[in-house]
């Protein structure tokens, strides 16, 4: 299992023994603020099982972090899929528990599991953020995340920016794996 380590986190692909953790994550609305809101139980569980799936296959996905002073899980960052246009593109995001923000634990995190990316790919990385979402923005700011184009998201209508971050040599869009959607 690749562990990163940054001075005050963890990030590492998840286990079943966060299962519990991460449910109780995804049912909280203030955890799912700008997103889907708060998950019924089942469906946090199927959110569960998909960030591992997709850690089997890509070492970037979505995966706990862990901080380090208190071994708590505090969120998550990493890529899950979208589809955009029609494509299941790889799409990088980050959330964190309340008490856990404002502490610069997003950038440092996504910043060090980016390297994993940098490492292992060539493409175009996606970001797909709320455009009023501006604790979001700064954080995709810092990682170097530019503004390609703004969408209406057809789910909600809500005015979502699209945003792209060069991966290693750069080039296509970064797409998920076969058979895997969200
Ligand atoms: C968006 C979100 C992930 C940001 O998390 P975060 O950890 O607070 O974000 P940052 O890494 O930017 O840190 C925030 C601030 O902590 C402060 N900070 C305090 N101690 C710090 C330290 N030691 N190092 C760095 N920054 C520190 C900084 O002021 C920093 O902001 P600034 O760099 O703009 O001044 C979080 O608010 C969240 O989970 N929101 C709800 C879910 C969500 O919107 N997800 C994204 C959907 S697109």
């Amino acid at each position: 299992m690749v562990t990163v380590e940054t001075e005050r986190l963890l990030v590492r692909r998840p286990i079943e023994a966060d299962r519990a953790r991460f449910v109780e994550l995804f049912v909280d609305p203030e955890f799912m603020v700008f997103g889907k809101g708060a998950l019924a139980i089942a469906e946090a569980e199927r959110r569960f099982n998909h960030m591992v799936e997709l850690s089997r296959r890509i070492t970037y996905a979505k995966q706990p972090v862990i901080e380090k002073a208190t071994g708590t899980i505090i969120g998550y960052t990493g890529v899950g899929v979208c589809a955009i246009d029609d494509v299941a593109r790889l799409e990088w995001g980050w959330r964190f528990a309340t008490s856990a923000r404002g502490r610069g634990y997003a950038t440092e995190a996504a910043a060090a599991l980016l390297n994993v990316a940098h490492a292992s790919d060539n493409g175009e990385m996606l970001c797909i953020i709320a455009a009023d979402n501006a604790l979001s923005h700064r954080v995709a700011e810092k990682l170097g995340f530019v503004t390609q184009r703004q969408i209406i998201w057809p789910a909600d209508q809500v005015v979502t920016d699209l945003l792209v971050l060069r991966i290693g040599l750069g080039g296509e869009p970064l797409l998920a794996p076969s058979s895997l959607g969200e």
